[in-house]
């Protein structure tokens, strides 16, 4: 697609955490985001850069009739289950969502001649990493999903190749590694209900409004133990899905590339920086490792950068962190779900 053009984009999931700053990179370069979101777990204080239609992925009619109204040209697909723990207890619930939620989403862009999708993948396609234990993760290497939410990423992934190759459908698949940190701006941030995810649970535990964190697991073959993850600044990964979005690829297209840095922080790296920018420990303790936690996931971010022309900028830890921190201590919308903030530092 041409930059500048205003072309509408649909942004399904834009009123979660990453489709909410991939709504802004889009208006930020002259597109029309358009959201929609079920507001299952979305937040309507996080549309802010387009119009909200309410709707559910799986409704494949209301789909259709939102390309048509706002004159669609683009797909970009969040919405989804995104809780691996869950997915193992509710598989069904997960397959239904994302991927018969991806049937429909397919069906209605092919009704409303709708040519351009770009999905959000997950590294949880690759398992345990595939590779030697601290390698980091081309795409080619082998799919082996640990989880049913990785089983469902995969499968869409499949499912979209096909109808690309069978249609005409340009794709492309974002395989993220660990979105984290906030918009610069402080408007917009992460509010997950239940929140499981490392960065904001530390700070919370350094801000004294959260329990103690509890680390998972200190004897991986790592260096220091802990597990290496490659924590990308979400507004590097929004960039990375415009970039998706102009590239140019010819119709019946399907390309898969990874987001993420290149390079690994361990759990205890990240408590360090953490610590760092609040000012105080975050106080934690060593426990039992979570079912499922592969040692090491850190992208080859090569093909990216040569198929979409990106690379991340924001996203040195102590920059994720920092951005995080504006957020949590301030949180515009969310704060509800993680209870009230006892503290706020001044943010430096
Ligand atoms: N961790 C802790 N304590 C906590 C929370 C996390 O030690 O309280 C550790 C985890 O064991 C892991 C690291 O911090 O080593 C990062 O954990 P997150 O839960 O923040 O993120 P994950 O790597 O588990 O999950 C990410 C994405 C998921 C995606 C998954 C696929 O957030 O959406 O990668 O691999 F599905």
């Amino acid at each position: 697609m041409d930059r500048g053009t205003k072309a509408a984009v649909l942004v399904t999931g834009g009123a979660g955490f990453i489709g909410a700053h991939t709504a802004k990179a889009l208006y930020d370069r002259g597109y029309l985001p358009v959201v929609y979101d079920s507001l299952s777990s979305g937040f309507r204080e996080a549309v802010r850069w387009g119009p909200l239609v309410h709707g559910d992925i799986r409704d494949a009619r209301t789909l259709s009739d939102a390309m048509a109204e706002h004159d669609v040209k683009a797909v970009i697909h969040f919405a989804g289950l995104i809780e691996v723990g869950r997915s193992t207890v509710k598989p069904d619930l997960f397959w239904e969502h994302n991927v018969a939620g991806t049937v429909s989403l397919l069906g209605a862009m092919r009704e409303r001649g709708v040519g351009r999708l770009v999905f959000s993948s997950s590294a949880a396609v690759y398992g345990q990493g595939g590779r030697g234990a601290l390698e980091t993760i081309p795409e080619n290497a082998p799919k082996a999903p640990a989880s049913p939410y990785g089983d469902t990423k995969l499968a869409c992934e499949w499912m979209i190749e096909a109808q690309c190759r069978a249609y005409g459908l340009t794709g492309v698949a974002l395989r993220y590694f660990n979105a984290a940190g906030a918009d610069a701006s402080g408007q917009i941030g992460e509010a997950h209900e239940p929140e499981t995810h490392l960065i904001p649970l530390a700070i919370a535990a350094a801000l004294g409004d959260g329990k103690p964190l509890t680390v998972f697991g200190a004897d991986f073959d790592t260096p220091d133990g802990t597990c290496l993850r490659d924590y990308i600044h979400v507004s590097d990964l929004a960039d990375a899905h415009v970039a998706a979005l102009e590239a140019d690829l010819p119709a019946g297209a399907y390309e898969a590339a990874n987001v993420g840095t290149g390079q690994g922080a361990s759990v205890l790296e990240v408590v360090e920086a953490v610590g760092r920018a609040v000012g105080r420990p975050v106080p934690h303790s060593i426990g039992p490792r979570r079912a499922g936690d592969p040692p090491s996931l850190v992208a080859n971010p090569g093909r990216a950068r040569e198929l979409l022309g990106w690379g991340a900028t924001r996203s040195s830890l102590d920059q994720i962190v920092a951005d995080a921190l504006r957020w949590e201590s301030q949180p515009s919308y969310g704060a509800g779900v993680r209870g009230k903030r006892k503290a706020s530092v001044p943010v430096r």
